[in-house]
């Protein structure tokens, strides 16, 4: 967080945009966004949660107890100037990335041989992992269509386009792409027009322009073995994009 501090305070962007996954539980998380929104108070701070951020037996409580954060772009659209806005939200996965020859309640139970995906066992939601990624489309389409004609970009902690999740041709891996993301995220970003996509959830890095749009995924991977540098400087800096618009 001192480092984070440190990387704002000095190049002072108008916006920073975390695309989730902070910690694990809405409280921890809300708590440093808070005090990063208070330290750097030059920068409007946005956000959108990850599946960890929402750790909670109630994650649909866990999700208000974000909304809590004034960045949280679960609020709403923020208009960045007359032309840009942001849009977006956490969103969830409904298995469009998954790999043939399983089925839905296969892949709700989340088991593979004998590794349980973590947000079975840690994330809570009222409804299906379908129904909930169907709440965030129905909310972002909404936002989508009031701000048609605007230069959008769009944010989401899951994977829009399964050209970014990864394939290794093994089941032990490939069976949790399913928890990846949803394809109709990409689908609403292409139907829409948006300029720009962020997204976070998986631990490889983009920046390309993918069917017209700039897409991004720059994140900070797990300490050690997912990490280039030695130096957490280093390394939590190389985690930042600039982009001007
Ligand atoms: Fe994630």
């Amino acid at each position: 967080m001192a480092i984070l501090k440190k990387w704002i305070n000095s190049d002072s962007p108008d916006v920073f945009i975390i695309s989730g996954d902070m910690t694990a539980g809405p409280e921890k998380s809300l708590n440093l966004l808070n005090q990063l929104q208070m330290d750097c108070p030059q920068t409007k701070l946005l956000f959108v949660h990850g599946n960890h951020d929402v750790y909670h037996e109630d994650s649909m409580l866990g999700y208000e107890t974000l909304l809590q954060f004034p960045g949280n772009l679960g609020n709403g659209p923020v208009e960045l100037n007359e032309d840009w806005v942001v849009i977006g939200d956490g969103g969830w996965y409904d298995y469009t990335f998954g790999i043939d020859g399983f089925s839905t309640e296969e892949f709700s139970l989340g088991k593979y041989n004998d590794f349980t995906w973590p947000d079975k066992t840690y994330a809570h939601w009222p409804k299906s992992d379908q129904d909930e990624t169907n709440r965030y489309l129905e909310k972002i389409e909404g936002w989508l269509i009031d701000y048609q004609g605007k230069n959008i970009i769009m944010v989401s902690h899951f994977v829009p386009f399964s050209q970014f999740v990864i394939k290794k041709n093994d089941p032990s891996w490939d069976f949790f792409n399913a928890m990846m993301g949803s394809s109709r995220f990409g689908e609403l970003a292409l139907k829409y027009g948006v300029e720009k996509y962020i997204f976070g959830h998986i631990h490889t890095r983009y920046h390309e322009f993918y069917n017209g749009i700039e897409v991004i995924c720059n994140p900070l991977g797990y300490y050690p073995h997912e990490w280039n540098s030695a130096n957490a400087e280093k390394e939590i800096f190389s985690g930042i994009k600039v982009l001007e618009i």
